[in-house]
């Protein structure tokens, strides 16, 4: 929080813009400050005034029934779910997924993320990678892992001749950007899991990648922790029954923060590309 002493140094304004950058702040909603402190103080001050002058009021008369509104009801978040699954189930092509994602209107990421993060790569591919959801970079060029992570996702990829121009696939369990990178609530999850799970289903992947433990525990019903899961084949199986070798791994990102881990994505890498071998004799 910024001090509001006029005396104090403040921190470089270079260094401030890139702190809220990645604090996820890199949204002006109004062209003017407004000082909230001041506007609390001032209500605080009416209301004691009001409680010290005035003599309380008797209640308002309850105000006459709205008529029922015309626009479409806001469903809840419930309900937003199994309409996800209807339209979800519904689609008969990842295009048609597609669109039906940018129109579907029930999950509250989207009033604050700027663009649909949907895939990258080829959409008949051997491999299909699933990420979180996308980050400020993603977000911005409407692409998954096209930041940091992304950068090292494709080159440990390409150290096994898997690539988003040839024949990898790359999503994200959830398509809009949490505010702020934070983690997507369950809820919020649970509505765009249809989605991800419709999107393997038309891309019908060789294998299926989870980057990471939020990402395994929606494609795997998975419990355990990723460190505990990493490394070992599980299967994902499909609302109609097809069943996809899956292989649960570190996320780039974690990787970037844990340099001595990337060893043990290397396993998993090479697990991968030996399948893929297997697969392709
Ligand atoms: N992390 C993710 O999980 N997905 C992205 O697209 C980028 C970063």
């Amino acid at each position: 929080m910024l001090t509001a002493d006029p005396n104090a140094s403040f921190p470089d304004l270079a260094d401030l813009l890139r702190f809220y950058a990645e604090a996820g702040v890199d949204e002006p909603l109004l062209e003017e400050p407004v000082n909230r402190f001041e506007e609390q103080a001032a209500a605080r001050q009416a209301a004691m005034a009001a409680v010290t002058k005035t003599p309380p009021k008797m209640p308002a008369p309850a105000a006459p029934a709205r008529p029922a509104a015309t626009a479409a009801p806001v469903l809840p978040d419930e309900e937003q779910a199994v309409r996800a699954r209807e339209l979800a189930a519904s689609a008969q092509s990842l295009d048609e997924l597609c669109e039906l994602l940018r129109n579907f209107d029930g999950c509250n990421l989207k009033l604050t993320a700027k663009n649909l993060v949907f895939a990258d790569g080829n959409p008949q591919p051997d491999v299909m990678l699933v990420g979180e959801a996308p980050g400020r970079d993603e977000d911005i060029e409407g692409l998954p892992f096209v930041g940091r992570s992304g950068r090292l996702l494709d080159a440990m990829l390409a150290a096994i001749g898997v690539s988003r121009k040839t024949n990898a696939y790359i999503a994200n369990v959830v398509p809009w950007r949490p505010p702020g990178n934070r983690t997507p609530t369950p809820l919020e999850t649970e509505i765009c899991r249809p989605f991800i799970e419709r999107q393997i289903e038309l891309a019908r992947p060789k294998i299926l990648v989870a980057l990471g433990g939020p990402s395994a525990k929606v494609l795997l019903h998975a419990n355990e922790g990723i460190l505990r899961l990493r490394g070992n084949w599980k299967v994902h199986r499909t609302a109609s029954g097809v069943e996809i070798p899956t292989m649960p791994t570190l996320h780039p990102a974690y990787l970037l923060r844990n340099p001595a881990h990337k060893k043990l994505a290397w396993r998993d890498l090479l697990e991968i590309a030996a399948r893929l071998d297997q697969m392709r004799a």
